[in-house]
């Protein structure tokens, strides 16, 4: 899905989600991903995504589109990016938006409709730094899964993470730069910030700012089998699941993906 309108890109917030977009997500991608692990996982399809922190909701609205029977809910407590995605919306059918619900509230709120799919991606969930806040979310996520479903988080990991550096990314019409200001080796905790720069506009500095906890693999698996998940497993971009074989190669960083099965 081209998520873009027009009428909006002379907007620097609308910029920022169109750049942001463009450069970090592949909707189409992520979809096939989570579909897959699925059935690796279920024996079965999903149908129904639950996408927690979705911002501009572009994994949500490229589901919908994939299967008639396929729902979605998109769950973000900032008003900005969810405006973004509605704004966005105009490539979906009718009968496609009637199987996509968004949602403006905090993830922690008490609903517990059930899904087969709950993602929490592009390390969202590390905005929870307590492992008691991490844990009442996955207790919730739990509760919102039907039988064999599965809550999907990324990671990001690699010693890389702790150096100061800045990773540049060229397009056609801007650059992207991810920063990593600063690493707490003791708690964890991360800053990064991610600077826009449109060909020929303002640069837009701290385009997004990010305030995390950078929670390790063994961590959440830890936590997803005390809280009574069945199963997790470990995916790598790529690869597929390897929960004994081999991973990143130490020292690089590299995203995996936490799977925890109810
Ligand atoms: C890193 S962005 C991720 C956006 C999107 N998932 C993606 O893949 O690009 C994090 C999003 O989480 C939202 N957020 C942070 N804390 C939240 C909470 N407690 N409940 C709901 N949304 C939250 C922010 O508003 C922001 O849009």
């Amino acid at each position: 899905m081209r998520i873009v309108s027009r009428a909006m890109e002379s907007s620097s917030v609308v910029n920022k989600y169109e750049l942001y977009h463009r450069a970090v997500q592949d909707p189409p991608a992520m979809a096939d991903f989570l579909a897959n692990v699925y059935r690796d996982c279920s024996r079965r399809w999903p149908q129904s995504l639950r996408e927690d922190f979705c911002g501009t909701f572009a994994l949500s609205a490229e589901w919908v589109t994939r299967a008639r029977r396929n729902t979605a809910l998109a769950v973000d407590k900032a008003a900005e990016p969810l405006r973004y995605g509605k704004a966005a919306l105009g490539n979906l059918s009718s009968n496609e938006l009637a199987r996509l619900k968004v949602l403006r509230t905090d993830v922690l709120s008490a609903s517990t409709t059930k899904w087969d799919v709950i993602a929490a991606l592009n390390f969202s969930y590390c905005i929870f730094k307590k492992r008691a806040r991490l844990r009442r979310y996955l207790e919730l996520s739990l509760k919102r899964l039907n039988k064999n479903g599965i809550v999907v988080m990324d990671v990001l990991g690699g010693m890389e993470i702790a150096n100061e550096m800045q990773t540049q990314a060229s397009f056609s019409d801007f650059q992207y730069v991810w920063d990593q200001v600063s690493f707490n080796p003791i708690s964890r905790e991360a800053i990064f910030h991610i600077h826009l720069k449109p060909e020929g506009g303002k640069v837009m500095r701290k385009a997004f700012v990010y305030d995390w906890r950078m929670w390790t693999v063994c961590e959440l698996q830890d936590l997803l089998a005390e809280i009574g998940y069945r199963r997790s497993h470990v995916y790598w971009e790529g690869a597929g699941r390897i929960d004994k074989g081999a991973g990143p190669v130490a020292g690089e960083s590299w995203v995996g993906y936490v799977v925890g099965v109810k």
